[in-house]
């Protein structure tokens, strides 16, 4: 059985905590769709086409983890790409009650998809894109967070 996973954010921008939790699972499904959410109620700071661009460029060396955008409900999306498994990282016990949350509506929403959840790496707990984002805009170091290609997105945006 071909299984082919989503992991759904809104990667505003992608860290290397992201990084780190798609390749674990691309190591553990045949395909990886990472599915960038528009989220406009997040009001995010890249736009859609950005966060999509440098999600590619970060797992440009995962070859069988593609980068796609959606806009509507994440089961529909998962639908439309075929996609039976929903991936989310944990990074902490606090994460738990949330996840499980969206997870029980998705399950209603869309019984057959199946939420599995992966322990994101010790090195990235405390790690958040609003965090990065924060410390980028006042001028902090954020270059062990994320990768040198949003690095350069930032310094672009920031002038
Ligand atoms: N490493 C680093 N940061 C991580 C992380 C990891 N392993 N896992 C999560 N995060 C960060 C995210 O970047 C995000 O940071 P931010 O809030 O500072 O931007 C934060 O933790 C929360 O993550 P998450 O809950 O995944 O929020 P999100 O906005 O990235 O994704 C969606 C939420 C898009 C999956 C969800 O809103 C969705 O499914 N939307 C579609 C509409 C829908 O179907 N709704 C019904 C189901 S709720």
């Amino acid at each position: 059985m071909h299984v082919r996973a989503i992991y759904p954010g809104t990667f505003d921008p992608i860290t290397k905590g992201h990084y780190d939790v798609a390749k674990r699972a691309s190591l553990m499904f045949d395909e990886l769709v990472i599915g960038v959410a528009a989220s406009p109620n997040k009001n995010p700071f890249f736009s859609l086409e950005e966060r999509v661009e440098l999600a590619q460029e970060v797992v440009a060396d995962l070859p069988n983890v593609q980068v796609r955008e959606f806009t509507g409900l994440l089961v529909e999306f998962a639908k439309e790409v075929e996609g039976q498994v929903i991936i989310r990282g944990l990074r902490a016990i606090s994460d738990f009650e949330y996840e499980v949350q969206i997870a029980g509506v998705n399950r209603h929403l869309s019984p057959s998809i199946e939420t599995v959840f992966i322990a994101a790496s010790q090195d990235y707990t405390f790690l958040s894109s609003s965090i990065v984002r924060e410390i980028a805009k006042l001028g902090g170091d954020v270059s062990s967070f994320i990768h040198p290609r949003v690095l350069q997105a930032f310094a672009v945006k920031l002038g």
